[in-house]
């Protein structure tokens, strides 16, 4: 038989067969069945394969054609062979090609590795090829070029490395070419030209370079182009204009260059253009006005310039547009308030100045809108709600003035609102603490006045308030600290009076409290000292009186304590420099009296930070004699500098970690930050952390590693594509799925 020769004389038999397979390719594949060898072929396929689940155990007894993941035609000859997902692995032998009828061999999601066996690319029936989402490495053999009826291949979510294989441009009748996720180098050959059925284009996520050849754009059947996450350079030929067929087009994440091409405005059943995170300059053209069926447009993080074109107000399917991280400037087109199924708009990063338009979100599905920093002005738009889907509002870095409208505080989808540095005025709208999902609230450094609300303490959900920097007069709220999500808490450089709020509620997850410059007065809670996660106590220039709580000593992580130019008095807690946690401590200017205790930091602190209190000796200070002489002058000048470098250092890095750790951020660290080193930048808005990976290693994980994308699931709070306002370096990784 056959099977038994070839087992005999395996060389000779694949000798025959290659000659063979010169006429099959050629087209005139028509062999007779030969049930008996199919079988004993399929079973020496078995044999070398490993199958650690016995996926194929059932495998034996006639007939085979119902065997697992066999496929035979009427006559019994075997067709397919579709062994996706069985976890196997092994080789793949030359047994293969013995089957001579067939024509889809799917190896989808197993556990192969090591090169592609050179059998897969000899089949000379082949119509479909899927090893997809395996572990080959190596380079891709030549041979599927002679598959004159290939139409289906995917090698997506390997190892693959070197060169496309560039004959696979003589597989005239290929329909789908997927490779994305591996580790393809060099150009897309030329070749690939000659794929005039082509409608799939798959080679997003290789080590792709050089410009795309002009060829690729007289393939006028296709439909999909994902070919970013490359190092492509160079222009998008304007002969894309030519692909009329073409819905999906993303170039996402490259080198790509020059002017987006008008002609890519004609292109009648485009739905999705991603190009963001190129080098694209020159202006938007008004003809993307154009692209009737268009529902994502994504051009950020590029070199664009000049105004956003009114006529994208043309396109009313669009459901995404990002612009940011652009040179953009001018106007926000008033048409783009108008825009029916609009849902996110994210602007951030540009130059754009005069105000929103008036009637955004008031008849939008509106769900994302981020804005900042920019030099807009004018009102917040009061519908921006209008259809109760609003969940991100982002508006900091702007010159926004007028009232925040009260429309937004019965808005019970929002999650986050961040407003600060803008010219808001009039009050904190009430009601907000009932907003259910509300996270983050950042109205820092607007002319807020009036009072903090009362009913923001009952709120169940915010994470992090930051009130400061506005005109507010009141007392806080007693519970706001008991509010049981809340972490950060910043109130400073406002009126406020009365004390420190010392119902705390458990406090479990409070760790930043900023409440300086303020006119708040009375003791300090040593209630505070409960608060187990508490790693920065800011709460210097207030009027605060009475001793320093001695539980203060044993916070646990207690980091940052700011106590200075109050009004308190006796002795410093002779435990509190062996703070377990503590790295910054101030009670400069109060009325502090007795020895400094020569414990823990205390015995290296500067003495600036102990310095105003008259009553204070021993330790870093003179020692505590009849009269005590003051320390001079210059000596504090320079232990003050040299301590503000390396609190400056170690603060940075421990931001450093706690934003490449996925931590709470606190607030009272950045504000010494930028306290004490040079900053200004891209990171001072990096407020949050986004837990985002590398853009590339993403890219590649998300074709293999369905735990990759679970993850960057959970974090989706709009369902579409959101990138959040952290800066623009990375943020390519999330919109390239649907996700935030
Ligand atoms: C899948 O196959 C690999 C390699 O053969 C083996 O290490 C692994 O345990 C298998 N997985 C399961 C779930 O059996
Ligand atoms: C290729 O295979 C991957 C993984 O199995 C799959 O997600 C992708 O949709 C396939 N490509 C095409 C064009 O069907
Ligand atoms: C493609 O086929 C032509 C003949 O049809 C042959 O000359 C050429 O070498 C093949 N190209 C590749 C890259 O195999
Ligand atoms: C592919 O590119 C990545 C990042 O650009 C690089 O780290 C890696 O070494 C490259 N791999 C190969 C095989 O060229
Ligand atoms: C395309 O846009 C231009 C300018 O916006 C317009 O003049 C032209 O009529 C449009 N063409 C089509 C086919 O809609
Ligand atoms: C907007 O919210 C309403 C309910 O408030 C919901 O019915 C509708 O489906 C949402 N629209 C979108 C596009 O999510
Ligand atoms: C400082 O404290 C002493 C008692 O320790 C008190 O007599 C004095 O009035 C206080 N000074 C101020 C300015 O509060
Ligand atoms: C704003 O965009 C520019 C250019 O794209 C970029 O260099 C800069 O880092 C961005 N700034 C922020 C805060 O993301």
């Amino acid at each position: 038989s056959m099977a038994s020769e070839e087992s005999k004389a395996p060389s000779f038999f694949l000798l025959v067969f290659f000659s063979l397979s010169l006429v099959c390719c050629a087209g005139a594949s028509n062999g007779a069945a030969a049930t008996g060898d199919d079988a004993a072929m399929l079973l020496a396929i078995r044999a070398s394969l490993v199958d650690t689940l016995g996926e194929l155990r059932g495998w034996g007894s006639a007939p085979h054609c119902g065997w697992k993941g066999v496929r035979c035609d009427d006559r019994g000859a075997i067709t397919g062979l579709d062994l996706a997902g069985l976890n196997l692995s092994g080789a793949v032998p030359d047994d293969v090609l013995g089957l001579s009828a067939l024509t889809s061999v799917v190896l989808r999601g197993n556990a192969f590795a090591g090169e592609l066996p050179a059998a897969l690319v000899s089949i000379p029936t082949l119509r479909e090829l899927d090893v997809s989402d395996n572990g080959f490495a190596g380079r891709f053999p030549a041979g599927l070029g002679s598959c004159a009826s290939l139409a289906h291949f995917n090698s997506s979510g390997n190892n693959f490395v070197g060169p496309l294989p560039a004959d696979l441009g003589n597989a005239t009748e290929l329909e789908t070419l997927d490779v994305r996720g591996g580790f393809f180098s060099g150009t897309i050959p030329e070749s690939y030209g000659r794929l005039r059925k082509l409608k799939f284009l798959g080679l997003a996520g290789n080590n792709l370079s050089g410009a795309l050849p002009a060829v690729l754009f007289e393939l006028t059947a296709l439909e999909q182009i994902i070919i970013g996450y490359n190092e492509f350079t160079g222009p998008i030929p304007a002969a894309i204009g030519k692909l009329k067929n073409l819905r999906y087009l993303d170039m996402a994440i490259g080198g790509l260059e020059g002017p987006i091409p008008p002609e890519l405005g004609r292109l009648p059943v485009l739905d999705t253009v991603f190009l963001y995170g190129n080098n694209i300059g020159g202006e938007i053209p008004k003809e993307l006005g154009n692209l009737s069926s268009l529902v994502m447009l994504d051009l950020s993080e590029n070199a664009l310039t000049g105004a956003i074109p009114p006529e994208l107000a043309q396109l009313a399917h669009l459901l995404l547009l990002n612009l940011m991280c652009n040179r953009l400037k001018g106007d926000v087109p008033a048409g783009v308030g108008e825009l029916p199924r609009l849902e996110v708009l994210q602007l951030w990063n540009n130059s754009l100045t005069g105000p929103l338009p008036l009637s955004l979100g008031a008849a939008q599905p509106l769900q994302w809108l981020d804005v900042s920093t920019n030099a807009l002005s004018g009102p917040v738009p009061a519908g921006l709600c209008g259809s109760g889907n609003l969940t991100g509002l982002i508006l900091f870095n702007n010159a926004f003035t007028g009232p925040i409208p009260t429309s937004l505080a019965t808005c019970s989808s929002l999650v986050r609102v961040r407003a600060h540095n803008n010219r808001l005025n009039g009050a904190v709208p009430t009601a907000l603490g009932r907003l259910h999902r509300l996270d983050r609230l950042e109205l820092a450094g607007n002319g807020l006045s009036g009072e903090i609300p009362d009913d923001l303490a009952l709120s169940t959900s915010l994470s992090f308030i930051d009130l400061s920097r506005n005109r507010l007069r009141s007392a806080l709220p007693p519970r706001i600290l008991s509010i049981p999500t809340l972490q950060t808490f910043a109130a400073a450089g406002n009126e406020l009076t009365g004390g420190v709020p010392d119902e705390l509620g458990g406090c479990r997850a409070l760790s930043a409290l900023d409440l300086s410059g303020n006119r708040l007065s009375g003791a300090i809670p040593a209630g505070l000292a409960s608060c187990q996660q508490l790693a920065s106590l800011i709460l210097r220039r207030n009027s605060l009186a009475g001793e320093i709580p001695r539980p203060f000593a044993t916070m646990p992580a207690l980091s940052v304590l700011d106590l200075s130019n109050n009004l308190l008095s006796g002795e410093i807690p002779s435990n509190l420099g062996s703070s377990p946690a503590l790295e910054m401590l101030s009670v400069a200017h109060n009325n502090l009296t007795g020895p400094v205790p020569a414990t823990g930091l205390l015995r290296t602190i500067s003495p600036n930070d102990l310095a105003g209190n008259p009553g204070l000796c021993g330790g870093v200070l003179p020692p505590c004699t009849a009269s005590a002489p003051r320390a001079s002058a210059s000596i504090l000048r320079r232990s003050h500098v040299k301590h503000n470098v390396a609190v400056g250092w170690a603060i940075r890095i421990s931001v450093a970690l706690l934003v490449a750790c996925g931590g709470a951020l606190f607030l009272g660290l950045v504000l010494y930050r930028r306290r004490y080193v040079n900053g200004g930048g891209c990171c001072d808005d990096a407020v949050e952390d986004d837990g985002r990976s590398s853009s590339t290693a993403f890219q590649r994980l998300s074709f293999t590693d369905a735990q990759a994308l679970a993850c960057v699931k959970e974090d989706n709070i709009v369902g579409q594509q959101v990138k959040q306002e952290v800066g623009c370096d990375g943020i390519g990784a999330q919109n390239h799925k649907e996700s935030t």
